[in-house]
């Protein structure tokens, strides 16, 4: 466990110390980690701290708008980018490829707007289990330390590069930022595009992110998931009052954790699936079939890419 006033003051010195005068420019995700890196910067540098949001199209339902309402203070540049996503996933069905292409269009995006900043730094919300899980090779994360820019930094600052995500929890507490971003749930970079298998398209997109949406409206306050999400996993049959249609099958997932190396399944009770289960297939045209994954990790991963 951490100090966290103790943390914050270091973390606020050291961020100051290592920008000097200069700009520090940084990708705010709206996810615990960048948040809490942007407001530790914000107290150090004030408005020399230059956060950039990338709206990749792979974003959760409403997700955009809200981190523009939340960080209205900060001299936030938004992004819009989906086009340029969908673009270079066309036709790409593997999963690490899709990962490698996510990843190298938000560098070149970050890369081209960080450029007008004029930023000597760049500040990354990088925390210990990332770095482990990168290392190991299991699959690359397109947030980790050393992204491949071709932008000459002076320094890259990582102040939480030592910390878990439940410290980082309480260092957001004692920065007292809103409820909803101590609590947020961890949210994958390449977004929505690791919980559509196959290819993916603006249709799909659309489709698991209304299946998300009604997954944690029904089980983030009432269970307090680590994570809990929906996946679109490809076609099944269905019927749907009279007729039999080719429907898409939605997995829904709800884990506890301590860290994202291991999670267990949560035993939902039968009301609230079958309540998912029924919201989903009627709310959403197209789907036929929900599925709850039972599948601790390991052997399975939280993601399904
Ligand atoms: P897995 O699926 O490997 O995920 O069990 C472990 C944790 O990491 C999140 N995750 C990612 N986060 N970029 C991220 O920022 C990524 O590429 C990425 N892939 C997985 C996942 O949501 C879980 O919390």
């Amino acid at each position: 466990m951490v100090n966290v006033e103790r943390f914050i003051g270091a973390a606020i010195a050291s961020i100051r110390d290592k920008a000097g005068n200069d700009c520090v420019v940084m990708a705010l995700s709206g996810g615990v980690d960048s948040s809490v890196c942007a407001e530790l910067a914000h107290r150090a540098i004030g408005d020399r701290l230059k956060p950039i949001y990338v709206d990749t199209g792979l974003m959760r339902k409403g997700e955009s708008e809200r981190i523009c309402e939340l960080f209205c203070d900060y001299n936030l540049t938004m992004v819009d980018a989906a086009d340029e996503f969908f673009e270079v996933l066309r036709g790409i069905t593997d999963p690490e490829e899709k990962r490698k292409a996510i990843g190298e269009k938000f560098i070149r995006i970050f890369e081209r707007e960080a450029k007008k900043t004029g930023a000597k730094h760049l500040l990354q919300g990088t925390i210990y289990p990332d770095r482990i899980e990168s290392e190991g090779g299991i699959k690359s994360h397109h947030n980790v330390g050393g992204m491949p820019l071709h932008i000459a930094f002076e320094t890259i600052i990582e102040p939480l590069e030592d910390l878990y995500k439940d410290e980082v929890r309480e260092v957001a507490a004692g920065l007292d930022l809103p409820l909803e971003i101590q609590h947020r749930m961890p949210f994958p970079g390449p977004g929505l595009a690791v919980r559509c298998l196959e290819e993916v398209t603006p249709d799909k997109i659309a489709i698991v992110r209304e299946a998300n949406a009604i997954a944690e409206e029904e089980l983030v306050e009432a269970f307090s998931p680590w994570q809990c999400f929906a996946a679109l996993l490809g076609l099944g049959t269905g019927v749907k009052g009279d007729v039999r249609l080719h429907g898409w099958i939605i997995a829904v997932r709800a884990v506890h954790s301590r860290d994202a190396m291991t999670a267990d399944p949560i035993e939902l009770p039968w009301e609230t699936l079958r309540a998912i289960a029924s919201r989903i297939t009627a709310e959403i045209p197209g789907v036929a079939r929900v599925v709850y994954d039972i599948t601790p990790k390991p052997p399975a991963t939280i993601e399904y890419e």
